[in-house]
């Protein structure tokens, strides 16, 4: 009993002077489950019987202590965090916020538009959700047709006439429609297809298309402004190509490729080693879709032209996963703060 009594003693005087840590810490110490408090109650059952009821009461009384010392210590930490607070100097500048940079597609797309509006192009915009007739019909690609195969999209259930436009032909077609000629313009904007995401394809992507309808455009200006385009986007030395393609509203059609941008067209991985890279298409505005339109093919004709933003900006900056674009990776992003 003695023993005890000296033990208590001795952990009181531990107690009163305890400043190795916070309330917590002290709780765990002396409370908790594994506590010396819990520890030292469990003394009693050495204690001899008529001692009992004396080394409970003083075994109570040491746990009141110990239970009084926490809450002091509770006490003081909240203290401590007012003053904390109040201690704030709200006048004090904010933290700098780093700034974002533009998104790599943005850039080209806004170097396109440029290179264009300075041809006298103007931007015209129109819905991405859009009707069957837009996107498809008036451009000569009724349904059945098998060139739809090409760009199969995503259907809205409200409505089946409506759908995620494949391309910004659809807004060619509405700003022919208004019928105010001549017409001159580029159309950025994204679009959908229904396509199995990898690094060079994905469910949505973003396009400038170009139409200019006036009375005798030919081919050759086509192949002119074109030139012009690329010239201005890739620099004096590049060369290009066309090669006849197919599409529904364009008769003649082709596809324009440039020399390789890697390899200057000696033969690389990135141009398949031949040399050239197709970059877009292109064609004469076909009559019936002019007709569709309102517009009279005997009076006007016109041409028209296509291109991947992505794919753009991929060989600009030698870019080989189009899955990069929409992952939203800084350490990606960060990388095309200045202008091309
Ligand atoms: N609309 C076509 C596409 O998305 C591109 C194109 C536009 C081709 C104009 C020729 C003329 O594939």
């Amino acid at each position: 009993m003695e023993a005890l009594v000296q033990q208590i003693e001795n952990y009181k005087q531990e107690i009163t002077t305890f400043n190795s840590g916070d309330a917590e810490t002290f709780r765990i110490k002396y409370l908790g489950t594994k506590g010396l408090v819990k520890t030292i109650m469990g003394e009693m059952k050495n204690v001899a019987p008529e001692n009992k009821k004396a080394a409970g009461q003083l075994l109570n009384e040491f746990k009141l202590f110990a239970e009084a010392k926490y809450e002091a210590l509770q006490q003081s930490t909240t203290n401590n965090q007012q003053q904390t607070t109040n201690d704030t100097d709200f006048t004090l500048p904010g933290d700098n916020l780093p700034l974002g940079s533009r998104h790599p597609i943005s850039i080209v797309r806004n170097k396109i538009v440029s290179i264009f509006q300075r041809l006298g192009f103007a931007v015209a915009e129109g819905p991405e959700i859009e009707d069957d007739f837009h996107n498809f019909s008036a451009l000569n690609l009724p349904e059945n047709h098998p060139a739809r195969d090409m760009q199969d999209t995503f259907y809205i259930s409200q409505n089946p006439d409506w759908l995620l436009r494949t391309h910004t032909s659809s807004v060619q077609v509405r700003e022919m429609e208004k019928g105010k000629l001549p017409i001159r313009i580029i159309c950025p904007g994204r679009v959908y297809r229904n396509e199995t995401i990898s690094a060079r394809a994905h469910c949505f992507f973003h396009q400038v298309e170009g139409l200019y309808i006036a009375e005798k455009v030919s081919f050759a200006d086509l192949k002119q402004t074109l030139y012009f385009f690329v010239q201005e986007m890739f620099g004096k030395d590049v060369k290009v190509r066309f090669r006849p393609s197919y599409f529904p509203f364009t008769e003649p059609s082709a596809e324009m490729d440039i020399s390789c941008l890697i390899c200057g067209g000696k033969g690389c991985n990135v141009c398949k080693h031949t040399g050239w890279v197709e970059i877009l298409g292109c064609g004469m505005v076909h009559p019936a879709v002019l007709e569709n339109c309102g517009i009279d093919s005997n009076k006007y004709t016109g041409f028209a032209f296509g291109m991947g933003i992505e794919r753009i900006t991929m060989l600009k900056y030698q870019i080989k996963d189009l899955r990069l674009f929409s992952e939203n990776d800084v350490r990606f992003l960060k990388q095309f703060t200045s202008a091309v």
